[in-house]
């Protein structure tokens, strides 16, 4: 336990300090992105650094299209609409998966199917998404879409994924929350299914302080994105006209300000973050009794969180109890989705490996360190 958490210290340069799991660094253009806003009074609705957040996104990721909007519960949520998903249907997604991912399907009124993991990738496993359907076709009811998700920026199974969905004819919305950054044989995670969704809460590998964005190749699906993000509103130059129920889910200008210069360091950030996941893996090749989550094969990860997996459960907690108390931040994955009370009585699949993933994993801290960033 004490050599892990000595071993978190010196790899952050901070002997006595309070080490968080993940925090943001501002290195780069953001103050001057900010003032501008603030400046021109451009902070909400209206202002350049949308589009332009919009266009690196998509020039970085390779997506057709990406659309801005206040965070990646919404971003999900509207996939799903777009693909037109509603009450009735049976969304299939993983129990492994933070609870944002089950909210945004139960909120378009469909229900969440909680499937089992990889042990390997932590994603949806295409062994058991197969398995639901050959063996689900009794009830009845429609599949509206399915929601692999790229957990802690590591590539999910996701090329078998779309072909066993291609062949059910069912969309895919890939939640890639924590995988900007992150390719599986150079494709940018987020843009294999149908629509993807990318997430920069405050924890995340860039922040717009909350926001997130929806990538699709698809034009006709971008521009409904983007018409049913900003309240359905039909171009004029002077008059409200609005031709459906839409949403106000458009990113602010600020926000996107703050991602416009996040993104123009983000390379900076990933091969800092790559030199963390580097030491970590190195260090705990040698250490008995926890072992590294490596990328799959074919991934080029961001390694968002870096995680560990202990011998069993009390081990796990015996860590969490020593690293939190000693200034280390730690923490578990997610309870799985079934556990929590709204999701209760769902349907799911045998979910042995996301429980013993889940028993055993700590997430350690990973946020790009100061030390060699230029000011
Ligand atoms: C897997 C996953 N899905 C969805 C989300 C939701 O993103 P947001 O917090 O921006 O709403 C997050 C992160 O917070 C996440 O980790």
């Amino acid at each position: 336990m004490q050599r892990i958490t000595a071993f978190i210290r010196h790899l952050y340069g901070e002997p006595d300090a309070f080490i968080p799991l993940h925090a943001p660094v501002f290195a780069g253009r953001e103050r001057e992105y900010l003032c501008d806003c603030v400046d021109t009074t451009f902070v909400s609705s209206v202002g350049k650094y949308v589009d332009r957040f919009e266009q690196m996104t998509a020039d970085y990721t390779g997506a057709g299209r990406a659309v801005a909007v206040v965070n990646g519960t919404c971003a999900l949520e509207m996939a799903l609409r777009l693909l037109d998903v509603g009450p009735g249907d049976l969304v299939l997604t993983q129990a492994l998966t933070f609870v944002a991912t089950a909210n945004a399907i139960a909120h378009t009124g469909a229900t969440p199917v909680f499937l089992d993991s990889d042990p390997d990738t932590l994603g949806l496993s295409p062994d058991a998404l197969l398995r639901f359907l050959q063996n689900d076709q009794a009830t009845g009811r429609r599949v509206g879409a399915c929601v692999p998700v790229h957990i802690l920026g590591h590539a999910c199974r996701i090329r078998e994924i779309c072909e066993i969905c291609a062949a059910w004819n069912i969309p895919v919305v890939e939640d890639a929350a924590e995988a900007l950054g992150s390719t599986l044989n150079g494709k940018h995670l987020g843009t294999f299914g149908q629509v993807g969704v990318l997430s920069y809460n405050g924890n995340k590998t860039i922040t717009t302080g909350g926001g997130g964005m929806l990538l699709t190749d698809d034009p006709a699906l971008g521009a409904r994105a983007k018409h049913l993000t900003t309240t359905a509103k039909q171009p004029h130059p002077w008059e409200f006209r609005h031709d459906e129920p839409g949403w106000n889910f458009r990113m602010p200008n600020i926000n996107a300000a703050l991602g416009c210069a996040q993104m123009e360091r983000l390379d900076d950030i990933l091969r800092d973050k790559r030199e963390i996941a580097s030491a970590y893996r190195d260090f705990f090749t040698s250490f008995n009794g926890a072992q590294y989550l490596d990328a799959p094969t074919g991934c080029d990860a961001n390694f968002w969180l870096n995680t560990v997996l202990f011998e069993d459960n009390t081990r796990r907690d015996e860590f969490l109890e020593f690293s939190n108390a000693h200034g280390v931040m730690t923490r578990p994955l997610w309870t799985l989705m079934p556990e929590l009370p709204m999701f209760r009585d769902n349907a799911r699949d045998d979910l042995s490996v996301a429980r013993n993933s889940c028993d055993r994993a700590v997430n350690l801290p990973s946020g790009p360190r100061l030390r060699g960033v230029q000011s």
